[in-house]
């Protein structure tokens, strides 16, 4: 029986997803948002919840008080540490990962680690690699991280490139052979999961 099939059926895997832009009509937000839709039907065994990181204070060790982080940080660390694995859409900035989503490492990095030994996948919109190059950065950050992230399959959408794969007004994903690889993604980072959290 395959590890994506019954095994995995019985107890949901839970996603934790994280975008790294900020802004309203995000583009890889809007992936985010298509990853949510396609775990309620084609991809089954999912529980994708987005994890905000607007709130988040820049990091700071100053904040920390005997071991307590800000109220804030604290309840995004939970998060960290209560999911499964994760999904993030990473936006390229200056050919890396964004400020907010480098914060976001670093505040779950800080002692004790809540990323390590989980599975991860990277998914990026933007624009003429479409946000490769910082998912080369995020997966640097990741090894020292202990995440594991999926190879294959890769993920990267041209956001301005016609047809218009996304609708300009709210940021969600409208191209079908996109919200296909997405899917493709998906069931690796959950076959992934599997394997390294094997299920009773
Ligand atoms: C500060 C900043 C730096 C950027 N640097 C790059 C870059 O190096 N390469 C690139 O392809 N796009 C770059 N962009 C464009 C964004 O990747 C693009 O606008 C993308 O759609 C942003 O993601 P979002 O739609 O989820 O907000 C940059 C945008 C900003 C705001």
């Amino acid at each position: 029986m395959s590890l994506t099939g019954v095994v995995g059926a019985a107890v949901p895997v839970n996603v934790a997803a994280i975008c790294g832009s900020l802004r309203k009509g995000s583009y890889n937000r809007g992936l985010l948002r298509a990853a949510v839709e396609l775990s309620k039907g084609p991809v089954e065994g999912l529980q994708i919840e987005h994890v905000d990181i607007a709130a988040l204070p820049m990091l700071n060790t100053d904040l920390e008080k005997e071991g307590r982080f800000p109220v804030e940080v604290e309840a995004f660390r939970n998060k960290i540490l209560e999911a499964d694995c994760f999904l993030f859409a990473s936006p390229e900035y200056n050919f890396s990962v964004s400020a907010p989503m480098k914060n976001a490492l670093d505040w779950a990095s800080r002692p004790p680690n809540m990323w390590g030994g989980k599975a991860a996948a990277i998914v990026s919109a933007g624009g003429l690699l479409g946000g490769g190059r910082s998912q080369l950065h995020l997966r640097q950050i990741g090894i020292f991280l202990d995440l594991h992230f999926i190879n294959k399959p890769e993920f990267f959408l041209n956001a301005f490139l016609p047809p218009p794969k996304f609708n300009p007004d709210t940021g969600d994903l409208i191209d079908e052979d996109a919200k296909l690889r997405l899917k493709e993604i998906l069931l690796s980072l959950k076959a992934f999961t599997l394997q390294l959290q094997p299920r009773a």
